[in-house]
């Protein structure tokens, strides 16, 4: 490592052997928040220890929640769905985490007389809000956003009415405010999504005993006093694990069994896009369209082999949103042409991640061009050569100039390696541990 000139990824390899991804990013926020909200104490086993979990856990601690770490296990005392939440007039602070920007709202608009100003970083502060402004106002909520559309974002609690909504991204973020929302309005409230995006929330509902109806894309919630959710076990994130999967798809002579990797259907898109390019991943991913109140947890077996080009469309965006950078890089390896659209909503994550894997990878030597909504690279079945790829402060880029790097012919030097931190602080050690001695 060099001072300010990031961290060198060398050209490595095989990836051989077992692993284990660290806990579900998504689930975590969400087990974390539906403790609080609960009125018995909640474990829950395999909590992830990560920058962005870590400010769900401060940001409960301030509204009152009792939080205590026991090794991987975190008991959560919550305060109960309609309690007098702490810190009202005071100033949140959500750190880089989206999530815990668009959910936590949810929960503050349904407590009339309390007052919240939800802030973070300077990535936080480009994140679009306006997108639960709209359906908690439409509920009755007092809410306020910079310009209309970004952080901070203050809530003042109402007592809520039923709605619904269209939701007009497909965003599992948005969609789990206004059910969270939901359970403190009264009546039903409906939200229809243009694509089905995650399903956690709805999952940890179900687990939580509030009357939920799923009918396609539309889910209704109806309101409720209490949760009744005792423990929860958080899977392994396969988002984290794409990682991972696309190292020992790229570097020859890879092999490595993935163990304990949620395999929910809402987040395999990239799975399911890696296997059409060729990609040798064996596993029992859950059946697309499956409805269920558990996270299905199993087992990944992927093995390196030649990759060919796909299209990726709008239909497959929300299932593989947070890996769609790492299509970008199986395309560049692949013989032929990768194709992303409809996939505008990469723009607005922690970094306009279109411009970041194209600027990224172009300059690694591949042939990649960006369009409004996405991205298409032309591969011809070789490695590329190698250079200096900027994270931009993204976690996810900089896990995927790591892997670039390995793959490479010559190396990759990845400025802002410490983003890694934000979803998966034991990255490098985990890759190492796979690498040869
Ligand atoms: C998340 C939903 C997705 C995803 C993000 C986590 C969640 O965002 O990109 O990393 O936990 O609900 P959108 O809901 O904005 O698509």
């Amino acid at each position: 490592m060099s001072a300010g000139g990031g961290r060198r990824f060398e050209p490595a390899g095989p990836i051989r052997g077992t692993y284990r991804p660290p806990a579900d990013k998504s689930i975590s926020h969400r087990a974390a928040l539906f403790g609080a909200m609960s009125d018995v104490p909640v474990t829950v086993h395999n909590y992830l220890d990560s920058a962005d979990t870590g400010s769900t856990l401060d940001a409960l601690l301030e509204i009152g929640a009792g939080i205590t770490r026991d090794g991987d296990d975190l008991l959560v005392r919550g305060v109960g769905l309609h309690a007098a939440l702490e810190a009202t007039g005071g100033r949140l602070d959500v750190g880089n985490s989206g999530t815990l920007l668009r959910l936590l709202p949810g929960w503050l608009a349904g407590q009339p007389g309390g007052e919240w100003t939800l802030d973070g970083d300077e990535s936080i502060r480009r994140r679009p809000v306006d997108r639960v402004v709209e359906p908690l106002a439409l509920m009755g909520a007092g809410v306020a956003a910079r310009e209309g559309r970004y952080p901070p974002l203050t809530v003042r609690g109402a007592e809520l009415h039923g709605i619904e909504y269209p939701a007009p991204v497909a965003s599992a973020q948005v969609k789990s405010c206004v059910l969270i929302a939901g359970m403190l309005a009264d009546g039903t409230t409906t939200l229809t999504e243009t694509r089905q995006s995650r399903d956690h929330t709805e999952r940890i509902l179900q687990r939580s005993r509030v009357p939920l109806e799923r009918d396609g894309l539309t889910v209704t919630v109806t309101q409720v006093d209490e949760l009744e959710l005792d423990e929860i076990t958080v899977p392994g994130d396969p988002s984290s694990a794409a990682f991972i999967v696309a190292a020992a798809c790229l570097v020859p002579g890879s092999r490595v069994v993935i163990g304990d990797v949620g395999l929910n259907w809402t987040r395999t898109g990239f799975l399911r896009i890696a296997q059409r390019m060729g990609a040798v991943i064996l596993g029992d991913l859950e059946e697309p369209g499956t409805v269920s109140s558990e996270e299905p947890v199993g087992e990944l077996d992927v093995a390196h082999g030649p990759l060919e080009g796909t299209e990726v469309g709008p239909d497959e965006v929300p299932t593989s949103i947070d890996e769609l950078t790492l299509v970008a890089l199986l395309g560049a390896f692949a013989e032929g042409d990768t194709t992303v659209r409809g996939a505008a909503e990469l723009r607005h994550k922690e970094s306009d991640r279109i411009a970041g894997v194209v600027d990224g990878l172009r300059g690694i030597g591949a042939d990649i061009a960006e369009t409004a909504d996405g991205f298409s690279v032309r591969g011809n079945g070789a490695r590329l050569e190698g250079g200096t790829l900027d994270a931009r402060g993204d976690h996810r880029l900089a896990m995927l100039g790591a892997v670039a790097g390995l793959a490479s012919r010559k190396g990759v030097q990845v400025v802002g390696m410490e983003a890694a931190a934000i979803s998966y602080p034991a990255f490098e050690q985990d890759l190492a541990a796979l690498l040869p001695g």
